[in-house]
């Protein structure tokens, strides 16, 4: 039996364990949008990456397990030195983060003197370190933007860059990374949506492709999305990011219907975050996240400054 298809009495069983043990270990859950159904039903506070670090600056508890990729978790503890944070999985990784090795960014740093550097949250510690200010989806225009800079080195997503050089004056350097989940979502899959669903609106990740932004009624954040289908009047949404995002989304809007694009598009690394992690990371205390003291400060800086500007 795979750790998905736990049987229903058992699953309870692990949730009233988590329930007890959070409050014994003084704990709060975050999760990502992407996560398991059942590991967002357990949480304490779902978001994107952008509200999932701004709670993070207000949790009062003393421990953290955060359900979501390590560049997630390694920011909470950034923001947050003083506490445990806990990653359920520690493989749980982003092949985006993996796309940009902290000593190619050295080099082309070295490349572009005087050029500032904004790093997407997608990044290792080691690399918010060298860099000048970090975004998330939602607010990489507004960062962007808010530097008095004509020429900005952007990293590491070359679809998030290009989708933020549509909305700036300014030269945007764009790195070769990306999103393998968000790179499967395909034009021709939603043409083919489209002519099933005439009356549904698109609404996109800015991680997609240039050619899949551009059929989009909304490219939107995670959380932007969860906002903007709260208001929409539309009745049927095709959702152009990952699947995970379905079961918020459906959860809260039952008399709307969200359709994937593909059931395919999954992020492998946030999908490693089970029910049974949680409890054991709990149990144990395992596995707290640790960023080197000579990167904490300056990757820390590079958070803060993004969290100034929104
Ligand atoms: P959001 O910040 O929009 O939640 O995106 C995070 C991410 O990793 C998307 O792939
Ligand atoms: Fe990284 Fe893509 Fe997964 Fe987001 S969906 S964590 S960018 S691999």
């Amino acid at each position: 039996m795979n750790e998905m298809s736990v049987p229903l009495d058992a699953t309870t069983e692990i949730v009233d364990q988590i329930v007890r043990l959070k409050a014994e270990r003084k704990a709060v859950i975050l999760a990502h949008n992407y996560q398991l159904g059942e590991v967002q039903d357990i949480a304490d506070f779902v978001g994107d990456s952008l509200e999932l670090s701004q709670q993070a600056t207000e949790v009062d508890a003393e421990v953290i397990v955060f359900c979501g990729v390590v560049f997630m978790a390694e920011t909470a503890k950034l923001l947050n030195p003083e506490r445990t944070v806990l990653i359920p999985d520690p493989r749980a990784g982003c092949p985006m983060c993996d796309m940009a090795p902290v000593e190619e960014v050295r080099k082309r740093k070295a490349e572009l003197p005087g050029v500032p550097v904004v790093a997407y949250v997608n990044t290792t510690a080691a690399v918010k370190a060298e860099v000048d200010v970090c975004c998330t989806s939602a607010n990489a225009i507004k960062v962007v933007n808010s530097l008095p800079d004509d020429r900005i080195l952007f990293l590491p997503d070359r679809n998030l860059g290009h989708w933020v050089q549509r909305h700036t004056d300014k030269e945007i350097i764009l790195w070769d990374g990306y999103c393998p989940t968000h790179q499967r979502i395909l034009a021709k899959q939603i043409q083919a949506l489209k002519q099933e669903h005439p009356q549904a609106v698109l609404m996109v990740h800015p991680e997609c492709t240039p050619d899949v932004i551009e059929l989009a009624d909304e490219v939107l954040s995670t959380g932007q999305m969860v906002r903007w289908a709260r208001k929409t009047d539309a009745e049927e949404i095709i959702v152009g990011t990952e699947v995970g995002m379905i079961h918020r989304l459906q959860k809260e809007n039952p008399g709307k219907r969200f359709l994937p694009i593909s059931k395919l598009t999954t992020c492998p690394n946030m999908k490693r975050i089970t029910l049974e992690k949680v409890l054991w990371a709990l149990e144990d205390m395992q596995h707290p996240v640790e960023v080197p003291d000579e990167i904490a400060a300056r990757g820390r800086r590079a958070i803060e400054r993004m969290l100034e500007i929104v």
